[in-house]
């Protein structure tokens, strides 16, 4: 069997083809949704990740703002950007990337955000209003996921589905909507016994780990739909030679480039078992940022009482 591979780029266009709808229609009304992305220090990987959010707001026509402190920064001080972000009635949304240096108290800047501007949805309160099933801002990843679910057809209610990871940035809220669209969810983690027994019961399998290739053949039900959350850079040759069974692409993509991109699953396994699965790149990666941009616009739309025009699923 070779799975179909569900081609993120292709689901995040559309979304971006109706969110600029919803633009334009904002727009018209004399509203520009704005962003703030704020980045502390200078972790290689969040800058990409920031530069690459404020850049497709660019695209959309949206407003957007990177701002950069430094890695020395106190929690008093950045609890202070996040406060004037608030206050600021062109700022509909506003991210702090993460991961933060380890002296900067997340929770309470989290918590500092206005629940109404916190696109991430990590604020307390919006965490809560998912686990409640009210309507708030859903996290960007897992909203993206089901986005990718919904759009390519996979049936879910009543559906088992699995996820490994219980980040609150992913597996909690995949695993609270999945929930939500009535399938059987069981959450695994580090410390779940007998994973892959657990992980081949899935109809529908979530990894988000951090692992490289660490979803392989056992782990995968012969026919599910496998997301694969992971994003990890390889940059050592045995590294490669370890995860990919056939390694000369990829071994040319490391001469070329200097690493290679892979996820939680081992994607030669997930090709020939699973019926269905997300690349990595360019699966679960263009909806997350597909995804901000839409909690933008909802959080735009929703502080100033404007109705929904948007197809993308209201949470
Ligand atoms: N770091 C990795 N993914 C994310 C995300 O979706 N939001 C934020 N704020 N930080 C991240």
């Amino acid at each position: 069997m070779s799975a179909r591979i569900i081609n993120g780029n292709q689901i995040a266009a559309s979304i971006r083809t109706e969110l600029a709808q919803e633009i334009a229609q904002l727009k018209s009304k004399g509203v520009m949704p704005g962003l703030a992305a704020v980045l502390v220090g200078e972790n290689p990987a969040s800058k990409i990740y920031v530069q690459g959010k404020v850049k497709a707001c660019e695209t959309l026509g949206l407003y957007s703002e990177q701002i950069a402190l430094p890695a020395n920064i106190t929690t008093s001080q950045l609890l202070k950007t996040v406060q004037e972000l608030n206050a600021r009635d062109q700022i509909d949304g506003i991210l702090v990337q993460l991961p933060l240096p380890d002296r900067i108290n997340a929770a309470e800047l989290l918590l500092a955000i206005d629940p109404a501007k916190d696109v991430d949805g990590l604020h307390p309160l919006n965490a809560g209003k998912l686990l409640s099933g009210q309507p708030g801002l859903v996290p960007c990843t897992p909203a993206g996921i089901m986005e990718i679910l919904e759009r390519s057809g996979t049936p879910i209610r009543g559906a088992r589905a699995v996820v490994v990871g219980r980040s609150s940035l992913v597996g909690k809220p995949a695993a609270l909507l999945l929930l939500q669209r009535n399938a059987t969810v069981t959450v695994c983690h580090s410390q779940t016994e007998k994973l892959s027994f657990v992980t081949s019961e899935a109809d529908i399998l979530v990894a988000a780990i951090g692992k490289p290739g660490f979803i392989h053949w056992d782990f995968i039900k012969e026919g599910a739909t496998v997301i694969d959350v992971g994003i990890n850079r390889l940059t050592r040759e045995e590294d490669v030679r370890a995860i990919f069974h056939e390694p000369a692409e990829a071994l040319d993509q490391l001469a070329k480039k200097g690493y290679v991109l892979t996820g939680d699953v081992q994607p030669e396994d997930a090709r020939e078992k699973a019926g269905a699965f997300t690349p990595v790149p360019g699966g679960v990666g263009p909806l997350t940022i597909a995804m901000l941009i839409s909690n933008t616009v909802r959080a735009a739309r929703q502080r100033r009482g404007i109705a929904l025009h948007s197809k993308t699923a209201e949470i």
